[in-house]
């Protein structure tokens, strides 16, 4: 007998009464160590750069992902998450792909993403970077990654051929200096 066919699902830009179900996708990966925390404040202050896949037949949010802009020529994927039982089915291959379309339409000609998923983004036309040529504006939220001294994500970028340079004056380089200059800041 044939196996049945998967639920179909719909993919959305997310709104509030998702977030609760967002936190928990994510926070589960995050207590891995895969990726970082949100609080739900963050998810709300941040829920317009959001979407969510959902199980059409049950409501259920399956996954869900962002886009973080850092400067003109510069988005960054955030907080991108499959619930565990629903992975290998193409919902973060869909959620990379609407934040890839936002930044176009917002006329953002790269995308980047920190991750330990190599192959993943490799398979989305991302490649790896050498991470200390981003501009510190990315690091920021290093400071509140328990890992941030010794960090070993990898650095992808994909960049978007059809969207032309934006002008307007390059963000500052920079690696992971700033966290550690962030937490000299908390001691004096
Ligand atoms: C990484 C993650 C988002 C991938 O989502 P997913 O829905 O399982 O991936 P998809 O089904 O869309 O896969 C897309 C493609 O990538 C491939 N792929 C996915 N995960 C892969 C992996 N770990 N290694 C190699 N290839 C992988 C798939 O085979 C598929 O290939 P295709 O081009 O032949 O179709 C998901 O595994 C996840 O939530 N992981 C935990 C949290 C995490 O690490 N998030 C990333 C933070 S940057």
């Amino acid at each position: 007998m044939p196996s049945p066919a998967p639920p179909s699902t719909i993919l959305r830009p997310a709104v509030v009464a998702d977030v609760p179900r967002m936190a928990a996708i994510i926070n589960d990966a995050a207590e891995l160590g895969l990726m970082l925390h949100k609080s739900h404040a963050k998810l709300y202050e941040h829920l317009r750069a959001y979407h969510v896949v959902q199980d059409a037949g049950t409501g259920e949010v399956v996954a869900t992902g962002g886009l973080s802009i850092i400067w003109a020529n510069l988005a960054e994927v955030v907080a991108l998450a499959v619930a565990p039982d629903q992975r290998g089915r193409g919902h973060g291959r869909r959620l990379v792909e609407a934040a890839v379309q936002q930044a176009r339409e917002l006329g953002i000609r790269q995308v980047m993403s920190l991750t330990y998923e190599q192959a993943f983004f490799e398979r989305l036309g991302f490649r790896v970077i050498d991470r200390h040529k981003l501009p510190m504006k990315v690091w920021a939220d290093c400071v509140h990654c328990p890992k941030h001294a010794a960090c070993d994500e990898i650095a992808m970028l994909r960049v978007l051929d059809d969207v032309p340079e934006a002008p307007g004056p390059a963000p500052a380089a920079g690696g992971i200096a700033l966290p550690v200059l962030a937490v000299e800041g908390k001691r004096s």
